[in-house]
Formats: C-alpha cells, sequence, structure tokens
C-alpha cells in the first residue's frame, strides 16, 4: 500500500520555555534551540515529499509576554530568516509569512519581504510561518474585508446568497493554500490556542509530549506514520 503522505502538515510548535527551564536555563535558549528543529523539520517535510509546512511561530496573544520575550523572539526571526535563506534558497523552499503584519516591527517585515520575495518562485515545498496570528483575527480580517468589497460595489449584494464556502475561503490569509491535513502539536497540550480556526476545520490532529527543541527529523517521520494509521471519514459512513 502506498504511505499516506499528508499534503499540508501544521505544527504549533510549543515548549521552549519549558525545555529551557528543565535544563536550568532561560526561556530564550529554548526558543534558539527551536529553530534546529524548524531546520530538520523542513528537510524532513521535503524528503517525505510533502507539500506545505506551516508552523505557529508566535500568536497575537504572544504579544503579551514580557517586553524582552517578545523582543528576543522578534530577533531571533530576523536572525535566523538571515542564516538560513541561503540554505531555504538551496532546497527550493518557497517561503511565506502569514499574520497581523501591522503589528511587526519595519526590520521584521523588510527580513520577511526580501526572502518572501527571493523564494517565491520555489517549488520544492512551501514553508507557511504564522507570525502575529490568530484565528479569529482571520476570521475577523476576512469578514471585514467582504463588507469593505460590498460597500464599494453595492451591486455585489445581490451574488452574496450565492456564495458558497470555497468563495469565501479566498478571504483568508491562508488563500491558494490547501487546508491543513495533519496538525501537530508538540509539548503535550491539547487545545488549539488561537491557531487556524477556520481552516482546521477537518483537520487530523496530533500531540505529542516532545517539546518543540527535541522534535527533529525522527520525530517528525514517527508523526507521519501516526497520520497514515488515520482513517479519515468526513461525517461519511465507510
Ligand atoms: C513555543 O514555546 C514558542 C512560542 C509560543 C513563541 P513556549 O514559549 O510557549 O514554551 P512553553 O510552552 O512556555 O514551554
Ligand atoms: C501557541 O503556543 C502559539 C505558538 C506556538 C506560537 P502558546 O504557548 O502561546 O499557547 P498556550 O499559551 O499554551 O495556549
Ligand atoms: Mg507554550
Amino acid at each position: 500500500m502506498d504511505k499516506k503522505i499528508p499534503r499540508h502538515v501544521s505544527i504549533i510548535m510549543d515548549g521552549n520555555g519549558r525545555w529551557a527551564q528543565e535544563r536550568g536555563k532561560e526561556r530564550v535558549y529554548g526558543h534558539a534551540n527551536g529553530v534546529e528543529s524548524v531546520r530538520a523539520c523542513v528537510e524532513a517535510a521535503a524528503e517525505e515529499g510533502v507539500e506545505y509546512l506551516s508552523l505557529f511561530a508566535f500568536s497575537e496573544e504572544n504579544w503579551n509576554r514580557p517586553e524582552s520575550e517578545v523582543s528576543t523572539l522578534m530577533g531571533l526571526m530576523v536572525k535566523s530568516i538571515a542564516n538560513e535563506a541561503e540554505a531555504l534558497m538551496k532546497q527550493g523552499v518557497r517561503v511565506m509569512f502569514l499574520g497581523n503584519r501591522s503589528r511587526l516591527s519595519d526590520p521584521v517585515n523588510s527580513a520577511i519581504d526580501g526572502l518572501m520575495e527571493a523564494s517565491k518562485d520555489n517549488k520544492t515545498l512551501t514553508l507557511i510561518i504564522f507570525i502575529s496570528y490568530s484565528g479569529k483575527w482571520d476570521i475577523l480580517e476576512a469578514a471585514k474585508k467582504l463588507a469593505r468589497e460590498i460597500a464599494a460595489d453595492p451591486s455585489k449584494l445581490d451574488s452574496l446568497d450565492d456564495m458558497d464556502i470555497a468563495s469565501f475561503d479566498k478571504y483568508f490569509v491562508t488563500a491558494g493554500i490547501p487546508d491543513p491535513d495533519f496538525m501537530i502539536r508538540t509539548s503535550g497540550e491539547m487545545r488549539i490556542s488561537n491557531y487556524m480556526l477556520w481552516q482546521l476545520a477537518y483537520t487530523e490532529i496530533l500531540s505529542v509530549p516532545t517539546l518543540w527543541p527535541d522534535f527533529r527529523k525522527p520525530e517528525f517521520r514517527a508523526a507521519l506514520a501516526e497520520y497514515a494509521k488515520r482513517d479519515r471519514r468526513y461525517g461519511k459512513v465507510k
């Protein structure tokens, strides 16, 4: 039997702080080591033939962490983009950053724009980094976009009743990206933490106890093996 490979794998990368604490270090030490796991999972995803890998890097709620942690995380993002860009380009990875860009600083926005632009024609794997993102924000923005469109052209109101799920999909930041087939959360938590609420409607979910800095290629492959055992029924009878 063919191995069932999910087309889109998404990960809530959690547990960096606890990983550092276990070693008697500051939380930021965990974030820095988490970057290694990102590299490992990108490589593993490309090797396994996954088309889209999305990673929850920073939520809208994470802005409420101490200022020092927020600025370290933002600095780490800029540094990692600079450090990883060449390898990502070599591997043919297209990188996208999705979220509330208006809350990000100029240096973060320009690093993001640079990598998105440079990698936009790459074809091996699409890596999506969710930054300053929340699912409720995404839904609200989608509704606002639609409302603005109708306000600008009231004749569009006539076709509103015919609007279906697929056409509403286009108003989300994930427009054009297939919904995740498989979502992994590390560190054992059993919650979505305001991640892609709309897009995860029929996603297979796996929570693993491994803390994010320890989640490397073998753990990624083991998770894919779990996915291969799942029976996706979509509400039907088999
Ligand atoms: C995940 O690790 C990284 C981010 C949310 C930015 P945490 O920082 O949440 O680590 P824990 O959950 O406190 O261990
Ligand atoms: C979710 O992790 C967000 C990211 C991984 C970016 P959190 O650690 O922020 O979530 P909670 O606080 O456990 O819900
Ligand atoms: Mg956490």
